[in-house]
């Protein structure tokens, strides 16, 4: 009892402190006293009753469903708090989170929450967390994240269904993809940089000594085959498939004219070849075909492979991890599908830190 008020108290008052509070109009810890005092007075509780029905009645529309009981609810303090977070703008986001115009964002939907804090764990030891947004795909990860550290989350409307958004292969685990160009394209446009990562990587090192150049985007190849350490920075040559195998998974922009084409030309790649049953498409292809129609226009940069192995590499040829020792910088966890059996790979491999290390994260332990 003693610890869920604790907990319940502690984020309620950072929000109350935090600097995006004080330029917030919807914020109002204000707003409770009066109603309370109000209800005390049996006219205005009547007075009250009836406007509630009559407004109820006559604009059902009006109340969404984040609103809808916001006066029968027993904790307004939580409903005072849902209401801020869901009306925070990607703008107000970016520019509360952003250093040097810099931030680092990954989108997760719920039951990604433990990759999510693994994931900053390793950034927080970098010491680059302070600029990490969390575009959060469905309330409950917006209202969690924001709880335990206020205005790290953001969520762009419309929220997914988080049920059917976490299975690989999946039509909503598409759909969930599918949003990242345009929320990276949307970032670009407010002016920042960006790196974009998924959660289920491991920072070993600080990745910024190794975005060298003034390049318009930078990213990694997904390709297990071992490469000379002196390997070209362009793009490598198509594969089977005609195109490239380059990973969506770290993706580094700056807010170039080139990037933003590349994010443009992503979302129509997207729209050209949507999700069927027979392909099961993520959207890695759909930015392979876009970096490959824009490549002569984007100036393009590929990281090393040593600092950044795809997990096709460095879980599967031990060999060339004793080679590389030293060199890697972050790991990706891909080449296995399924949580459980990613979690029992970065145990065996030192790389699953949230039950040891959770008070390293900026979200504590979730
Ligand atoms: C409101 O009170 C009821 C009854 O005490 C309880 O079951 C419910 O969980 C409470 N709701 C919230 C949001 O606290
Ligand atoms: C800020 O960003 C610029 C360019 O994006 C970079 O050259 C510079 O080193 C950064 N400064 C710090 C303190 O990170
Ligand atoms: C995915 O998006 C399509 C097109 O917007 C929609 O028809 C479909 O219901 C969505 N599926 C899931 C599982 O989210
Ligand atoms: C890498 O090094 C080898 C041997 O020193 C050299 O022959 C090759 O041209 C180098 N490749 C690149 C891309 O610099
Ligand atoms: C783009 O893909 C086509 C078809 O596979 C290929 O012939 C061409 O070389 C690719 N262009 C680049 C820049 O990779």
């Amino acid at each position: 009892m003693k610890m869920s008020s604790f907990l319940h108290q502690r984020p309620l008052h950072n929000v109350l402190t935090d600097p995006y509070e004080s330029s917030s109009p919807k914020s109002s810890q204000n707003h409770q006293r009066p109603i309370i005092t109000f209800l005390f007075n049996r006219t205005s509780l009547f007075l009250f009753l009836t406007l509630l029905i009559v407004f109820g009645i006559l604009s059902p529309s009006i109340r969404t469903p984040l609103q809808g009981l916001v006066f029968f609810n027993n904790n307004s303090n939580d409903k005072v708090f849902e209401t801020k977070w869901a009306g925070y703008t990607l703008a107000e986001a970016t520019s509360f989170v952003a250093k040097n115009r810099t931030l680092i964002v990954c989108a997760v939907s719920e039951p990604y929450l433990p990759f999510l804090n693994n994931w900053l764990i390793s950034i927080s030891r970098q010491k680059h967390h302070a600029k990490v947004l969390v575009i959060a795909e469905d309330y409950a990860t917006l209202f969690k994240v924001n709880r335990k550290w206020p205005g790290h989350a953001v969520l762009i409307p419309p929220a997914l269904d988080s049920q059917s958004a976490h299975k690989f292969g999946s039509q909503g685990f598409f759909n969930f993809t599918s949003r990242r160009p345009r929320h990276l394209l949307q970032i670009l446009e407010l002016g920042y940089n960006v790196m974009y990562n998924d959660v289920d990587m491991v920072w070993l090192a600080d990745p910024f000594p190794y975005l060298q150049g003034e390049h318009d985007v930078y990213f990694t190849d997904d390709m297990a085959a071992v490469k000379p350490l002196n390997h070209s920075h362009d793009l490598p040559p198509p594969g089977k498939k005609g195109r490239t195998y380059i990973c969506s998974c770290m993706i580094y922009l700056r807010p170039t004219d080139g990037a933003k084409l590349v994010m443009k030309k992503w979302t129509e790649e997207l729209q050209a070849q949507p999700w069927s049953k027979a392909k099961k498409a993520n959207d890695q292809p759909a930015f392979n075909w876009a970096l490959n129609k824009t490549a002569g226009q984007v100036d393009l940069y590929l990281l090393s492979q040593a600092a950044f192995p795809t997990g096709g590499l460095y879980f599967k040829n031990p060999t060339w991890v004793k080679e590389t020792k030293g060199m890697h910088v972050i790991i990706h966890n891909n080449y296995i599908t399924g949580f459980e059996k990613k979690i029992k790979r970065f145990k065996e491999y030192g790389l699953w830190l949230v039950d040891d290390y959770a008070s390293e994260s900026p979200l504590g332990r979730l």
